[in-house]
């Protein structure tokens, strides 16, 4: 059986993660591994469920909350090029789960090709849009996926088509581990008017998301169709500031941070917000960020 040990050379201990999610808080990972093919990736996934390891994946961080203990366990890290390849074929594209979907949003719009460019803006890796099925008013990104290959936690790897997987309102049915790779069926279109519409959608969101300041976009998951940030805002609680963290007086379903903030700071303000939502509106607000 092998031990971690044997990844000495893609391994860092207690490796602080704050630099690598938006947010910019919180502690380190007991063991940060950063394999470098989907072999050592396997390897890494096997020696853990073998070892009963606790594993956890990491995007681009961007939709994540890591608390001040920072993770027990092994922190995983798909940066190597073999995890962020794109292709296009056709109106096929595939791409890995490393990849930035603005990355792949950009390198098909350049081909050509409409689908995806209702997302522009949002950020995250292919890996973490599918698993929260990333988007907002004007689409998501299931509704182009046409396959998703996955890797177990036991190591195993298989392959998900369209007709066995599902999409709702930022969830997915895809329960495994990691997601390796995904194909998206897009249709062809036209460069310029394609581009009118990204440039249109990035300026609404501009307009109304505080999208210079460090956040971890939307908090809150909207229930049943109500804004999350219109009950956040009627609570009172826009400009709301623990330490160096703050609900943003632009949407107050994003928390912004400074370099002072604390996890705890923003842990403070989301438990501020969901008791007082609770209390005046009778709502119980799910979060949409994942918190470590
Ligand atoms: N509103 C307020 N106060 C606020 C924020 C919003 O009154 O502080 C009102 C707005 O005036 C508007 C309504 O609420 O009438 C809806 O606001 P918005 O258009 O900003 O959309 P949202 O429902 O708050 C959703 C997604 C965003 C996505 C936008 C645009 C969720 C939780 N949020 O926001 O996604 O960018 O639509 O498509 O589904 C994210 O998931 O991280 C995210 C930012």
């Amino acid at each position: 059986m092998s031990s971690l040990a044997d990844f000495s050379e893609i391994t860092q201990r207690e490796r602080s993660l704050a630099e690598w999610t938006w947010l910019k808080v919180g502690g380190p990972a007991e063991y940060l591994l950063e394999p470098r093919s989907v072999e050592e990736l396997v390897a890494v996934v096997r020696c853990c469920h073998d070892n009963d390891v606790p594993l956890q994946v990491l995007g681009s961080g961007s939709n994540l909350l890591v608390g001040e203990a920072g993770v027990r366990g092994v922190v995983l890290r798909m940066t190597a090029e073999a995890f962020g390849e794109i292709t296009v074929d056709g109106t096929t594209v595939t791409a890995g789960a490393g990849a930035l979907l603005s990355h792949v949003i950009s390198h098909t719009v350049r081909a050509g090709l409409v689908g995806l460019e209702t997302l522009v803006g949002i950020p995250g890796t292919v890996g973490g849009a599918l698993l929260g099925n990333a988007g907002g008013r004007s689409g998501d990104v299931g509704q182009t996926v046409r396959s998703v290959t996955v890797l177990t936690a036991a190591g195993e790897q298989f392959t998900r088509t369209e007709d066995e997987l599902s999409f709702g309102y930022r969830q997915s049915s895809i329960n495994e581990l990691l997601v390796l790779h995904c194909t998206f069926g897009l249709a062809e279109g036209n460069v310029e008017e394609t581009l009118k519409r990204m440039r249109k959608l990035w300026i609404m969101r501009k307009a109304t998301q505080p999208m210079s300041q460090q956040s971890a976009g939307c908090i809150f998951k909207n229930p049943r169709g109500i804004s999350a940030g219109s009950l956040v805002e009627q609570a009172g609680l826009k400009g709301e500031q623990v330490g160096g963290a703050r609900i943003s007086d632009r949407h107050a379903n994003f928390i912004v941070t400074d370099s002072e903030a604390t996890a705890d700071d923003v842990q403070t303000l989301i438990e501020t917000a969901r008791r007082r939502v609770a209390e005046q509106f009778g709502v119980d607000l799910e979060l949409e960020i994942r918190i470590w």
